[in-house]
């Protein structure tokens, strides 16, 4: 089964996709995760996906398409995968049409979590994320067990730096400008499914779970 996570940022597109990928047993390939591993690692790459992720804007797409045509063709995407963050342009959805195309395969949903902007600044800023393992958890809703620590892994949690109010009104910008039009792009594939994702997360994934069958 191969899945496209579509949303705004902060709709619950990673929440999901955890959830998902868990169920179905297949990877969960968030480009987001994968640049913030770079960043804390130090790498090249995520030396340059930093300067596009702390304003909010988009990391180029020759930095971006490449890595994920990769990541795809591995062993463990054999049986499928969920895409999370990725595409989020125009060009992206193409490159991944195509490189989909040249393997005879397509994707079979790409699912839309829809959240009205008024709701976002709210979760990000209650957002605290694991940059060891991925792991994420909103200081009212999702409480960790011990203030600060991963339940995972046992790392510190932290506010991303992406996540301060000012950067999240340019993501959504950003969002509404770049990503938003892919919601027509997989209309007119045939594959876009629509979930309310102000729902409580256990109603959110059980409408997915009823999509994907
Ligand atoms: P990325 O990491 O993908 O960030 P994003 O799309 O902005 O999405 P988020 O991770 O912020 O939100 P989410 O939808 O995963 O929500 P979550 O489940 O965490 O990308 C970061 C940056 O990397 C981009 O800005 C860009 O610069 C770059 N980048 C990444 N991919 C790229 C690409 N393809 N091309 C170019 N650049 C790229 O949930 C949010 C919060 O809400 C959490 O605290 C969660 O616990 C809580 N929550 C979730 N669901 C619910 C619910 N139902 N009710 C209440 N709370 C909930
Ligand atoms: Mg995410």
């Amino acid at each position: 089964m191969k899945i496209i996570m579509l949303g705004a940022p902060g709709a619950g597109k990673g929440t999901q996709a955890k959830q998902i990928a868990g169920k179905y047993s297949i990877p969960h390939i968030s480009t987001g995760d994968i640049f913030r591993a770079n960043i804390k690692n130090g790498t090249e790459l995520g030396k340059k996906a930093k300067e596009y992720m702390d304003q909010g804007l988009l990391v180029p797409d020759e930095l971006t398409c490449d890595l994920v045509v990769d990541r795809i063709g591995q062993d463990d995407c054999k049986n499928g995968f969920v895409l999370d963050g990725f595409p989020r342009t125009i060009p992206q959805a193409e490159a991944l049409t195509d490189a989909l195309n040249k393997l005879g395969e397509s994707m079979d949903f790409a699912i839309d979590v829809d959240v009205p902007d008024e709701n976002i600044v709210k979760r990000m800023s209650g957002r605290r994320a694991c940059l060891d393992c991925g792991a994420t958890y909103h200081i009212v809703s999702i409480p960790p067990k011990k203030e600060g620590i991963c339940d995972v892994c046992g790392s510190e949690l932290v506010l991303r730096d992406d996540d301060k109010p000012e950067t999240v009104q340019k993501r959504l910008d950003v969002y509404h400008e770049q990503t938003q039009p892919l919601i027509d792009y997989y209309k007119k594939q045939g594959i876009l499914k629509s979930v309310d994702g102000t729902q409580a997360m256990e109603d959110v994934f059980a409408n997915i779970v009823e999509i994907l069958g």
